[in-house]
C-alpha cells in the first residue's frame, strides 16, 4: 500500500526508512521525498514513525 503517492513510496520503504535511521517527517523527505508533494500522507507517514517508535523504546 503506498504511504506517499505524489513519490510512489511504500508504507514497507516508510518501514525500510525508519530502519535505517530515519526518525521524523523530514528524515524520510530527505531520503526518499515522501511528504514532499501535496502533504496528504504527512500524517500517515508520521503515524507510521510514530509507532515504530514507540514499539521501539518499549522494546529498550
Ligand atoms: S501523497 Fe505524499 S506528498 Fe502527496
Amino acid at each position: 500500500m503506498f504511504a506517499c503517492i505524489c513519490r510512489g513510496v511504500t508504507e514497507e520503504e516508510v518501514h525500510e526508512h525508519f530502519d535505517n535511521g530515519c526518525r521524523t517527517l523530514d528524515d524520510v523527505g530527505d531520503r526518499c521525498g515522501a511528504g514532499e508533494g501535496c502533504g496528504t500522507c504527512i500524517e500517515r507517514i508520521t503515524e507510521i514513525l510514530g509507532g515504530r517508535s514507540a514499539t521501539a523504546s518499549s522494546a529498550a
